[in-house]
């Protein structure tokens, strides 16, 4: 087990910070979790599917109403403070960027017609900022959960309000303040695993239908390491959309040979082969890396399923086929959707040098960010070592290593103390409807496909 943030320790934190700034106890924590894709990565916006875990590193938002239409925020990790009006939300020109979150999930609940109030909050957390462990989606989840929780006027820990917003809509709503207040067209995975995460679990989700299923990880005596090359994303942005359109591109092409489909989801490898000839090369590219990257998705579910069934030496062997489908997902990114960098491709390549690495690849968007091995314990203070003192010696750059615990999706807390005047009640409950037998969350059951 890995010393980890505990609830109480995070939750206390945004608390004590909160009475800090504003004088007196928040009246509660809402809680979004970062998270890391072991494998899927540029499919979700293809129709395709993942296969990402949440992390036990959490954005958490500690709020309370306030009377006027104001929105107060104290951004404690960026240092930086910023309020606005419910009534006139800024255009986010004019505004931080961490802001454009908030403002963005207040603008899109309002339009959606639902009542918004103001609130006072401070927002802290450890999902390192802008390394692609989804920080962004973290912050979206807790702030419409922070809008929802308090907007209804006759909310308490003793009568939380009803959501009157399923998790599926939830996401969605996210989902679009990227697309519209950050400028990235993003897919839906980052938002929905934020949600739907389950301690020591990975969600199989099919982004065209949103069914989904958790996979139990047992991941035995094996470490997920995620690694931090500290490169700062610049091209993430403008890039991710690129890569975006060229898939979409390639669909419309495809379509007059292959009128059925309406995502690259929907190719065949063979059929690919057939046609691929047809497309600019760049775009057959893409393309390829996003078909063969679908199956390697359903591969490595099943490879990781029958680990749970099989006998111990054929179970190393699954596991084993499961980490070089992750090596192959790399390469992928690298060679035909080129979103990798040197620097990733560099902790990938120093990974698996070592025995006792399972797989390694890099995680989310590209471009910087992180890297995702699995290890075995055995392995790890070769790793750590390794890791730490080649990257520094060939970039010049101290890499970060997390270990990390796979953890709950997103909740709220109350703080009791506000509220009655208790002491050291900050630990606080956790909000009902976020588990996923309740009536409140809507997402779609695994057995049960949706609509699309
Ligand atoms: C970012 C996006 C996700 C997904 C990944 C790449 O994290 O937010 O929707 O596309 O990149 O897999």
């Amino acid at each position: 087990m890995i010393t980890t943030n505990t609830v109480e320790n995070r939750v206390s934190l945004a608390t004590q910070k909160f009475k800090e700034i504003f004088g007196s106890p928040p009246t509660f924590t809402a809680s979004a979790p970062g998270r890391v894709n072991l494998i899927g990565e540029h499919t979700d916006y293809n129709d395709g599917y993942v296969f990402p875990v949440a992390i036990d590193k959490y954005l958490n938002l500690s709020a309370r109403q306030r009377s006027d239409r104001s929105v107060v925020l104290h951004a404690l990790d960026v240092n930086d403070s910023y309020k606005f009006d419910l009534d006139k939300p800024p255009s986010i020109e004019q505004a931080p960027a961490w802001s454009h979150y908030l403002i963005g999930v207040a603008s899109l609940l309002q339009a959606s017609g639902r009542k918004v109030s103001g609130i006072e909050a401070v927002i802290t957390g450890d999902v390192p900022i802008g390394a692609g462990l989804s920080s962004s989606a973290a912050l979206s989840v807790s702030a419409a959960l922070t809008f929802l929780t308090t907007s209804p006027e006759d909310s308490s820990p003793e009568n939380p309000p009803k959501l009157e917003i399923d998790n599926k809509e939830l996401a969605a709503l996210c989902q679009q303040v990227e697309h519209e207040f950050a400028g990235v067209k993003c897919g839906i995975m980052d938002q929905t695993i934020s949600l739907l995460g389950r301690e020591d679990q990975a969600l199989f989700l099919d982004c065209r239908s949103l069914e989904h299923e958790h996979v139990p990880l047992n991941l035995g005596a094996h470490y997920i390491a995620i690694c931090n090359t500290k490169v700062k994303r610049e091209l993430a942005a403008s890039e991710y959309n690129k890569r975006r359109a060229e898939c979409e591109r390639g669909v419309d092409i495809l379509k007059q040979w292959l009128p059925d489909i309406s995502s690259l989801r929907d190719i065949l490898l063979t059929d690919f082969k057939k046609y691929e000839d047809e497309l600019p090369a760049l775009t057959q590219k893409r393309c390829r890396y996003v078909i063969e990257e679908n199956t390697r998705v359903l591969d490595a579910v099943s490879a990781l399923k029958m680990r749970h069934t099989q006998t111990a030496k054929k179970t190393d062997e699954s596991f084993i086929q499961f980490g070089r489908l992750m090596n192959a997902s790399h390469n992928g990114l690298r060679d035909d959707y080129e979103v990798s960098c040197a620097e990733l491709d560099l902790l990938t390549d120093l990974a698996r040098s070592i025995e006792g690495v399972i797989g390694s690849r890099m995680t989310g968007a590209g471009f910087g960010g992180c890297t995702v091995s699995i290890v075995h314990e055995d392995a790890l203070e070769t790793f750590r070592t390794r890791v730490m003192t080649e990257y520094c010696k060939q970039t010049g750059i101290e890499p970060e290593i997390y270990l990390c615990n796979v953890s709950g999706g997103a909740q709220v807390f109350w703080n009791k103390e506000a509220i009655s005047g208790q002491q050291s009640a900050v630990s606080g409950q956790q909000r009902e409807g976020y588990d996923e037998s309740s009536t409140s969350s809507l997402m779609a059951d695994s057995r049960e496909p949706t609509a699309n």
